[in-house]
């Protein structure tokens, strides 16, 4: 017994002089270990919100990923729990149960797809936690299980693709020969495959001359793009039009149609059209390898920051905001691309 309390007696001295030496070779120590406590816990004050992102599939998710992140900042008032869900949406609804359990002020949700979300919303919902949505939307019965959302157009952006071709076949083959098209699909489910395509078809329906020979799921990913576009050249070997529903896609498919010796582009075999408008497709726009690129806005962190400083503050929001966003090609691109950051 008297061992122990010798062996007390030692470590507190010994914890007392570490402590005495550490302040003296820092004067600045306690404050700064004060500072590295509100960043790293939700200190008094903060805004707790847990973001519950889809994954790291493409170049626009990650700019996406990086916009939520530079807003949501401890300098800004928040305290951020981050998940990427990796493509799974039971990943997803996971996370969402742990925010709920940490009791986050916040769920901030980009779900992966539209349709399953009922149950474990209403599970926030019932714990009193508002949930924002982002990029894409929940198929719900019950719209009041979130906030508000921000996101695309999607299906304009699928209009904006129909239009573009359109005036484009007008000028350059007036004749009404069929215009064979193929169809490279994001992420079965989504948001932006189901508007994407909802828009681009009903152009394509005001066109009897337009054939959609194939429409593949190639999931977003360059991988994908590649595998698909592989199989579509040896299928059909006249294809007029490729749209690619993401940039990353279309990287793989350009590498699979390099392969084949098919050239796209501005004075190429096939019409490329694409979507997103990341900086690297940018520059193939640039260069005449990509007919058009129909932008998809990544930058959505100073919106979901607005939403929750305005129900913080009572100020009424809306149910829904869109983002501003442009098509470009070969004779606009050059406005844009310094200036590009993603
Ligand atoms: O939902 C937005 C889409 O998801 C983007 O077009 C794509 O690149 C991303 O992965």
């Amino acid at each position: 017994m008297k061992k122990k309390w010798n062996k007390w007696i030692v470590t507190f001295f010994l914890g007392v002089l570490i402590c005495l030496l550490g302040a003296c070779a820092n004067p600045f120590a306690p404050d700064e270990l004060l500072e590295q406590e509100t960043t790293e816990d939700p200190g008094e004050g903060l805004i707790v919100v847990g973001v519950s992102q889809v994954g790291s599939e493409s170049i626009w998710r990650t700019a996406h990923t990086a916009s939520i992140q530079e807003a949501l900042t401890a300098e800004n008032g928040y305290y951020m729990i981050y998940d990427n869900a990796r493509q799974k949406q039971e990943n997803q609804i996971k996370a969402i149960r742990n925010f709920i359990s940490q009791q986050v002020d916040y769920i901030v949700l980009s779900p992966i797809t539209e349709t399953g979300w009922d149950t474990v919303l209403q599970e926030a919902k019932d714990a009193g936690i508002p949930v924002i949505l982002m990029d894409r939307m929940v198929d719900v019965e019950d719209e009041s299980l979130y906030a508000a959302w921000i996101g695309s157009d999607f299906e304009e952006e699928g209009k904006k693709a129909g239009y573009w071709l359109q005036e484009y076949l007008e000028k350059k083959e007036p004749d009404e020969d069929a215009v064979r098209i193929v169809v490279l699909l994001g992420t079965e489910g989504s948001t932006s495959v189901i508007g994407r395509s909802r828009g681009f078809e009903y152009v394509a329906a005001k066109n009897p001359n337009w054939e959609i020979l194939e429409q593949v799921d190639a999931d977003f990913t360059t991988a994908k793009g590649y595998e698909v576009m592989k199989q579509l050249l040896e299928k059909y070997p006249d294809i007029d039009v490729i749209v690619s529903q993401n940039d990353d896609m279309t990287f793989g498919a350009l590498e699979a149609m390099d392969e084949a010796g098919v050239t796209t582009g501005k004075d190429g075999d096939v019409i490329l059209i694409s979507f997103d408008a990341v900086k690297t497709a940018l520059e193939k726009v640039g260069e005449g390898r990509i007919n058009v690129d129909i932008e998809c806005n990544p930058l959505q962190g100073q919106y979901i920051d607005m939403i929750i400083k305005n129900l913080e503050s009572g100020i009424p929001i809306e149910k829904k905001y869109y983002t501003v966003e442009r098509i470009f090609t070969p004779e606009n691109v050059g406005l844009v691309l310094d200036d590009r950051l993603y």
